[in-house]
């Protein structure tokens, strides 16, 4: 069995590529691990063009990356929330897999889950649900292609603004944190600081694995 985690994330060894490499670690299958932003991949052009051959007209990463998943056996994506939603490489990623859809539904039955990095903290008051909505985009394309969904994790990241030595007017951090919050002052969230999430996605390895099997 080979499981493949693609990681929508274009930051260095980000929380959310270091959050699906335990998750995929924890499989103790043939893995593989995927970084969108070290491919050239365009979006859909909705021209049908992939409908009789199951590949995509445009000369770009894009059929390469449907290759791996259509190989693999399980597929974990993992993504992260600007403006709280799914982020753009994750959603042309999930477009690319179209020609997967036709005559044949080829990721039909493979289990297939999400992991999705958020600043905003689950249930806060006023805010968007930042990580719901990146886990409904990721469970809707595999619901959609009728794989077997088997769970999606929610991971706390950073607000850029962290990182922001003028604080304006939209500071995130003021936002999440109140008007007294500052780089300075506000924690910076690591995954691998959260036993909690360590669990959940160790449990998501193993249940994917386990999906495969049953
Ligand atoms: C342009 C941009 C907009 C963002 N907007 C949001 C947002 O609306 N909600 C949110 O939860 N996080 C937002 N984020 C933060 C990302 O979700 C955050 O970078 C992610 O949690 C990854 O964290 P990490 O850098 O710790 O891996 C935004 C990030 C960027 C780059």
């Amino acid at each position: 069995m080979k499981v493949l985690g693609v990681s929508g994330s274009p930051i260095k060894d980000s929380n959310t590529d270091r959050a699906l490499k335990i998750a995929l670690a924890a499989t103790g299958v043939k893995t593989e691990f995927v970084k969108l932003s070290e491919y050239n991949i365009q979006p859909c052009n909705a021209c049908l063009g992939c409908r009789e051959t199951n590949s995509c007209v445009q000369k770009d990463g894009g059929n390469l990356l449907m290759n791996k998943a259509f190989k693999a056996d399980a597929l974990i994506i993992a993504g992260f929330t600007p403006y709280s939603s799914i982020d753009s490489r994750t959603k042309i990623f999930m477009e690319r897999l179209y020609p997967l859809h036709h005559r044949h539904a080829l990721m039909s039955g493979k289990p297939g889950a999400a992991i999705v990095t958020c600043a905003i903290p689950p249930g806060h008051e006023g805010m968007p649900s930042a990580c719901e909505n990146g886990i409904s985009a990721i469970q809707n394309y595999m619901l959609e292609e009728g794989m077997n969904f088997i769970g999606g994790i929610s991971i706390l990241g950073n607000v850029p603004c962290v990182a922001c030595k003028d604080q304006c007017g939209v500071s995130a951090l003021k936002m999440l944190f109140g008007q007294d919050a500052t780089p300075e002052n506000v924690k910076v969230n690591s995954v691998e600081n959260n036993p909690q999430e360590i669990t959940t996605l160790e449990k998501l390895g193993t249940d994917i694995v386990d999906a495969y099997y049953r």
